[in-house]
Order: C-alpha cells, then sequence, then structure tokens
C-alpha cells in the first residue's frame, strides 16, 4: 500500500503539522493507516499518543537510515497508507525514505531561505528517482503563508519555474493550526471558525496529495 512521506531537511516548515492531520484525515475516512515518526524529536509520535482517537493511529518510531530502509516494506503490508513524518537536519535518512517512498511531499515555506532548503530536498529526489527509474512522485506545496505578502506571491512565481509540481492549495498560517499539537488534536476536532477554514484548506490538499499516489 502506498508510502506517503513529508519531506524537508529545513527544520519548522510543517512537516509534523501535516503529517499527523494528514494521518488523521485518512483515518477519519475509515483508512487503516499507520504513521512512522523518523525525527528524534518525535512530535508526531507524542501527538498521536496524546490524541483521544478509538481506536488510536498506530505508529512506529524509526530513527536511523537501516531501520527505514529495513522495515518500511513490512509495515506496509499492513495498512491501507503509510504516512512518513521526515526528520529535519538528517540527510542520509531523507535518503532512506526516498528509496521506500512512492510519494514525496515537501512541505516549503514561503521564504528565501525554506526555498533554497526545499531545492536540497528536490536534489534528493532526483538522486532517488534516477536510481528508481523515476520513483517517487513528488511534489511542493506551500506552508505557514502569510496573506497578501509579497514572499508568498514571489515564492509561488519562483516555485511555478521550478521542475517540481506544484501543489495548488497553500496552507496559510494560523494561530489554530499552532494550537493543535498542544491540544493533542487536529483541526477537525477544535470548534471556531479559523478551524474551520483551516480544515477546508487541509481537504484541499489532501485531496491534491491523494490524486498524485501512484
Ligand atoms: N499552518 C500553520 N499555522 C501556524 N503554525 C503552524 C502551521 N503549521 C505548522 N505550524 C507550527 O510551526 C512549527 C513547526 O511545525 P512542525 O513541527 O510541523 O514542523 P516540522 O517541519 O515537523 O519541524 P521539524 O523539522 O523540527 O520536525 C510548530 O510550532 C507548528 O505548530
Ligand atoms: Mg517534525
Amino acid at each position: 500500500m502506498p508510502v506517503i512521506a513529508f519531506v524537508n531537511q529545513k527544520g519548522g516548515c510543517a512537516k509534523s503539522t501535516t503529517s499527523v492531520h494528514f494521518a488523521y484525515w485518512l483515518y477519519r475516512q475509515q483508512h487503516r493507516v499507520l504513521m512512522v515518526d523518523a525525527d528524534a524529536q518525535r512530535s508526531s509520535s507524542i501527538w498521536l499518543s496524546s490524541m483521544d482517537a478509538d481506536p488510536p493511529i498506530p505508529f512506529e518510531v524509526l530513527q536511523t537510515p537501516d531501520e527505514l530502509l529495513d522495515r518500511i516494506p513490512e509495515l506496509t503490508a499492513k495498512c491501507e497508507y503509510l504516512v512518513v513524518d521526515g526528520a529535519a537536519g538528517l540527510a542520509e535518512s531523507t535518503r532512506a525514505i526516498l528509496f521506500r517512498a512512492d510519494l514525496a511531499v515537501v512541505p516549503c515555506q514561503p521564504t528565501g531561505v525554506d526555498l533554497r532548503s526545499a531545492s536540497d530536498a528536490v536534489r534528493l529526489i532526483r538522486q532517488a528517482q534516477s536510481v528508481r527509474s523515476g520513483a517517487p512522485e513528488a511534489a511542493v506545496f506551500l506552508s505557514r503563508a502569510v496573506k497578501g505578502t509579497k514572499l508568498l506571491d514571489e515564492a509561488i512565481a519562483l516555485l511555478s519555474k521550478s521542475d517540481i509540481p506544484v501543489l495548488k492549495t497553500v496552507i496559510y498560517q494560523r494561530q489554530v493550526v499552532a494550537d493543535t499539537f498542544g491540544q493533542g488534536a487536529t483541526v477537525w476536532n477544535l470548534a471556531g471558525k479559523p478551524a474551520s477554514d483551516a480544515a477546508t484548506e487541509f481537504n484541499n490538499l489532501f485531496q491534491e496529495i491523494l490524486g498524485m499516489v501512484p
């Protein structure tokens, strides 16, 4: 079953936030989902443990490139979707994930520094694709964007010239999204318009992502 990985060596670009929301979005649709937490900070596994989902969303913490390469195939056989939350900084872990993923999604904040780091992630994706005869599929999306800023317009223009597909949905910076981790929740579990607006954005993003799964 497909392995969908959120990767970018740049810290803080929303890998864990997006991967936990994606896992929960699939779970809400009754899919059997399993999460792999590849980050030593263990944000996504701590987050899933603190959620009151019944039954809980299962996860595995795989912290080394060897564990990722060795165990992902066996875990994939146990679920309908395997969602991987990539680690910050660790190129070798990211490389191992890219050797096992069917789809790599790169969250990227719309700043110069972040766009540069995303191009490092794209480079690792290209290397994996050249070894694996084209796999994994890959796409970038803009995360934590601030509405109406010049930076966002520039980032969209720059990414549209890149050779990697750019998802149409932009995920905006919202306090309600920042609050979800601390509350052991996702935006679907929170009340109010900011939460439902964020839920609509995530819903759009995840439909685009599913549409790219090979
Ligand atoms: N759309 C958003 N609006 C507001 N805050 C957000 C949004 N997305 C993520 N954040 C916040 O940004 C911070 C970084 O997000 P997250 O931990 O998901 O990134 P990451 O890429 O997993 O980081 P790391 O590389 O350290 O693992 C967190 O405090 C999170 O709550
Ligand atoms: Mg993280």
